[in-house]
């Protein structure tokens, strides 16, 4: 792959998708190995760089790079200069005088991994970047429809609830339709507005709007640190009317994937009985994970020129 960063999927082509999924599925097998590890980055040095909170992202990213023998080193915001009075632009100038190959980045700014691939030549993978983009995690998403609907092309993808604040919304509102699949959204009006709609994306409203369509549902979390209180009556009202509970779940496809990124906020935006329930692909999705940032990040360290280096 020719590309320096992996900053959003607004830009990136069906064909480059597809080779980042086909990648990822090769390399699902080193992760059920007994020793799980292949030298392919065997010297290259990667930096998780995470001013934002994260479980899932970060723990995903660190296995990734060390599954495939790259020296990773991080820091989280809590334990950062940042809370010095850094800059971003500071604390990137002395990441990048210890000479990193690969950075990864999350931040509460939307832009900041755009900042960063502009001004330094280590390659730097948006990790989630404010309200703007996720793009790692609507890969994984991807990959998991992927693995369950064959193809993409002509699936319906419904998302619900906080779009308009969700990055990883975004991601996949720019990278589904480019894989041929539909996007149907839909929540209160505060949190899904008309301006969301593009060329191959629906604005919808309703959950009911959008449930007996939907190959997919993929639920959001309420952003409550990016919201103002005003744009929410209350969790139970929310819960009652954008919540999928088994009732709601029963007016879909029985064949439906119920998918979420994490965290889930049990009762408010799922119930327990179908986030573990039997359409729920949501540790598919964990797993698909480390799967994909270990495509990313051999694709665009080593280019994927030679393959069969990766076995
Ligand atoms: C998401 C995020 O941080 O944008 N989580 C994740 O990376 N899996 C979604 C969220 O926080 O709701």
């Amino acid at each position: 792959m020719k590309r320096k960063d992996l900053l959003g999927l607004r830009d990136v082509p069906a064909e480059e998708i597809t080779r980042i999924l086909d990648t990822a599925a090769r390399f699902r097998e080193v992760s059920r190995r007994r020793i799980k590890k292949v030298p392919t980055l065997r010297g290259r040095t990667v930096v998780s760089a995470f001013f934002e909170n994260s479980t899932r992202t970060k723990l995903s990213f660190d296995l990734a790079a060390k599954r495939l023998s790259a020296d990773t080193v991080g820091f989280s915001a809590s334990s950062s200069s940042t809370k010095k009075g850094e800059t971003l632009m500071d604390t990137a100038r002395n990441i990048a005088a210890m000479a990193p190959d690969l950075v990864i980045l999350r931040h509460g700014c939307a832009g900041a991994a755009h900042m960063l691939a502009r001004g330094f030549d280590f390659s730097v993978i948006n990790a989630g970047d404010g309200i703007n983009e996720h793009p790692t995690q609507a890969l994984l998403d991807m990959l998991t429809m992927r693995d369950h609907l064959g193809s993409l092309e002509g699936r319906t993808v419904a998302i619900v609830g906080d779009v308009i604040h969700s990055r990883v919304a975004r991601s996949n509102i720019y990278g589904l339709p480019t894989m041929g699949a539909r996007v149907l959204l839909a929540g209160p009006g505060t949190m899904c507005r008309p301006e969301l709609a593009r060329p191959g994306v629906e604005v919808r409203h309703r959950i009911d709007d959008v449930l007996e369509e939907a190959d997919v549902i993929m639920m959001l979390r309420i952003q409550r640190e990016r919201l103002d209180r005003a744009m929410l009556p209350s969790s139970r009202e929310y819960s009652h009317l954008y919540g999928l509970d088994a009732k709601k779940l029963a007016r879909a496809s029985d064949k439906v994937l119920v998918m979420h990124p994490g965290p889930i906020n049990r009762g408010v935006e799922m119930s327990p009985e179908v986030a573990d329930g039997p359409r729920s692909v949501i540790m598919e999705q964990v797993t698909n994970g480390v799967a994909v940032r270990m495509a990313l990040l051999f694709l665009l360290l080593d280019g994927g020129e030679d393959e069969h280096a990766q076995a």
